[in-house]
């Protein structure tokens, strides 16, 4: 065996960047995401070859000062918390302190910002997959930030024989910047692929944008087919849109929920959304949805996975129930003849609980078959 040392910064970034930096779509959810956490009111995104040659990615948010520049790119360094009470509760979606300093190791980054208003100040620093002795030099720069990241893994080959066709990694990348205006209608988003635009998506403050922005991202389809939901059940409260059965998929590939403006995946909501529709659904199809739960932050755990796609809910049970029963409901309301008075049997769930499909309940009751 070798002596024991100490890894250098650059090679830590790049095992760090392996969590964290999957493909181009990767980049740009964590570049966006730094963009809405510095209060952008509008985000413009470019990318070139689907992103393996270029993304650039300019915000009018609060900017970075020149002397934190070499730190916005260092591991570990974050504004956005400082003690473990602000990990617990945290509201923004970063919080590592992890993302900018992956990126800048496996490509050739240039963060460029100003948090002046007057556009001739600002500056500029660059970091290429090198160890994190950074530049800063002068550049103007209006109030706000821009990050751009060229030639993804020009320094990792293994990573990059993974990289798709340019068109897989649009198509992903693309998905990330749906997701993320469908969970900010007060910002305007904005997509460009090889110099033409794709989404041009205006902040949206009333009902009616709103919807036009769910439409335009989710297809006008689902807009026209859809309800809308409204429950509130302290502490929870859960909104958005659900596709009617009419309107199901053959593919899980049209569902959006979001808790505390966060999009996540979790076995837990999937299992509480599709016994709502268990009724309603034929088997083998899938609901269509745009969910919003939001709860105190305390009550949810984000720090779960490095790319946060994953929550943990402090009372799983709780949270199962209300979002069950909401979506029941909702849904038995717009077919009252089939879904009224149709027997309840108790649907059995994982670890040995049993749903009450009329109250949602989750009962500790053993039941042998899944439903
Ligand atoms: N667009 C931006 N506008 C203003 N500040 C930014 C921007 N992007 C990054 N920063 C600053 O740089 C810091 C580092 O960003 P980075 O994404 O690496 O970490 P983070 O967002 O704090 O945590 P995470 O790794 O979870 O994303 C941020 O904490 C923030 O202070
Ligand atoms: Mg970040």
């Amino acid at each position: 065996m070798s002596r024991i040392r100490l890894l250098s910064s650059r090679l830590a970034n790049q095992i760090a960047a392996g969590e964290v930096v999957e493909r181009p779509a990767s980049v740009v959810k964590e570049v966006l995401e730094n963009s809405l956490d510095a209060g952008a009111g509008r985000v413009d995104v470019e990318v070139e070859a689907g992103g393996a040659k270029l993304i650039r990615i300019r915000d009018d948010g609060a900017g970075i000062e020149a002397e934190d520049l070499p730190l916005a790119l260092s591991r570990h360094a974050t504004s956005k918390i400082a003690s473990l009470e602000d990990l617990e509760q945290v509201g923004s979606l970063g919080f590592r302190g992890e993302a900018l300093a992956s990126i800048g190791s496996v490509s050739r980054l240039t963060l460029t910002s100003n948090t002046d208003d007057s556009d001739s100040e600002g500056s500029s620093a660059l970091c290429e997959g090198r160890d994190m002795d950074v530049q800063v030099r002068p550049a103007a720069h209006p109030r706000g930030t821009t990050v751009e990241v060229r030639d993804l893994f020009f320094n990792t080959p293994a990573r990059r024989k993974f990289l798709r066709t340019e068109r897989t990694e649009f198509n992903h990348l693309e998905e990330v910047v749906k997701r993320l205006a469908l969970s900010r209608f007060d910002v305007a988003f904005n997509l460009r692929h090889n110099g033409k635009a794709i989404h041009s998506l205006r902040s949206a403050g009333s009902a009616a944008e709103r919807q036009r922005r769910v439409a335009s991202v989710c297809g006008p389809a689902f807009m026209e087919q859809a309800i809308a939901i409204e429950a509130e059940a302290s502490p929870y409260r859960l909104w958005g849109w659900v596709g009617l059965p009419t309107f199901s998929r053959s593919q899980a590939d049209l569902q959006y929920f979001f808790v505390n403006g966060r999009v996540i995946r979790d076995k837990l909501v999937a299992h509480a959304v599709r016994q709502a529709y268990r009724d309603v659904l034929y088997h083998g199809r899938h609901p269509a949805f745009v969910l919003y739960l939001e709860l105190d932050p305390a009550q949810v755990d984000v720090n779960v996975h490095p790319t946060k796609h994953e929550v943990r809910f402090r009372d799983g049970r709780a949270v199962h129930n209300f979002i069950f029963s909401s979506l029941h409901r909702a849904l038995a309301e717009v077919r009252p003849g089939e879904a009224a008075g149709v027997e309840t049997p108790l649907v059995a769930m994982a670890d040995g609980l049993a749903v009450d499909t009329t109250t949602g309940e989750i009962s500790d009751q053993p039941v042998l078959a899944w439903g």
